[in-house]
């Protein structure tokens, strides 16, 4: 007799909030037999699988971390002794998580895969400081750009003319010194607005505002996920200040 065949689900975890999980996500997880999950996903999120194994399988900036291909190797073994895995991807898994190479990698071996959206912080980061990235009047578009390797996201930032649209960067906490010397060069103002958000949705919310000029030289929290807003929009989180003592993170307008 052949053994059933298990399948894989790429799940977008959101933010961190599990409200903010979709009803298909929430299913998903509660029918898992393995979770394997984020090292940026909060254990409240991690929580709604109440019956499945579950595995951090995630890395943090500089921590150690299990290897991209023990991962998927994992997730096809799984599959092959016949279990419903479910992997628990921050944000959307296929923004900028490595989302696009998992799926791929089990289609190739023959595993039946499904990809479950979530909310990327690109767009939830800047909501939680009440944000709106294309705010009408004030920018008609968004650029979401890993900044993790400033000379990967250079020449995309570079090709954008200044103050035409709301920038929106990722992994970029620890190159924002040279982001903002970037788009200053490109000719972006100064006094540009800009705010981090880092661990939004979640109680350990906060969120900085300023200028572009002073993002590059201000400390901030490197010990979080940390998202860049830049662009007129930003300006709305000047206006609100710091929201880290509303717990809950997000706010009400
Ligand atoms: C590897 S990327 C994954 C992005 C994810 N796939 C998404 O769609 O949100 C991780 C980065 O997302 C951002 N991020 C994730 N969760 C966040 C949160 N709760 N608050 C702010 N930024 C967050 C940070 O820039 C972090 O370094």
């Amino acid at each position: 007799m052949t053994a059933r065949l298990g399948s894989v689900s790429l799940v977008g975890a959101g933010p961190g909030d599990p409200e903010l999980l979709t009803v298909r996500a929430v299913r998903r997880l509660e029918e898992a037999e393995v979770v394997l999950h984020d090292a940026l996903v909060p254990n409240a999120v991690v929580e709604v699988a109440t019956t499945a194994k579950r595995l951090c399988v995630g890395k943090r900036a500089g921590q150690p971390s299990c290897a991209q291909e023990e991962i998927v190797r994992l997730m096809i073994r799984l599959a092959r002794q016949g279990r419903q895995v479910v992997r628990l991807k921050c944000g959307d898994p296929f923004v900028l998580g490595r989302g696009g190479e998992e799926a791929v990698a089990l289609a190739r071996a023959g595993i039946p895969c499904e990809v479950v959206p979530g909310v990327s912080a690109a767009l939830a980061a800047p909501a939680a400081a009440g944000i709106p990235v294309t705010h009408r009047g004030l920018a008609s578009a968004f650029v979401v750009v890993s900044g993790h390797a400033p000379e990967a996201c250079g020449p995309v930032l570079a090709s954008i003319e200044p103050a035409t649209a709301t920038l929106v960067v990722l992994m970029g906490l620890r190159s924002a010194g040279r982001i903002a010397a970037l788009l200053m060069a490109r000719g972006w103002q100064p006094d540009t607005p800009a705010a981090v958000v880092a661990a939004a949705w979640t109680a350990e919310q906060e969120v900085w505002a300023g200028t572009l000029e002073a993002l590059g030289r201000s400390a901030l929290p490197l010990g979080l996920p940390g998202t860049i807003i830049i662009g007129a929009t930003a300006g709305f989180a000047q206006r609100r200040g710091s929201v880290a003592a509303q717990g809950q993170g997000g706010m009400t307008w």
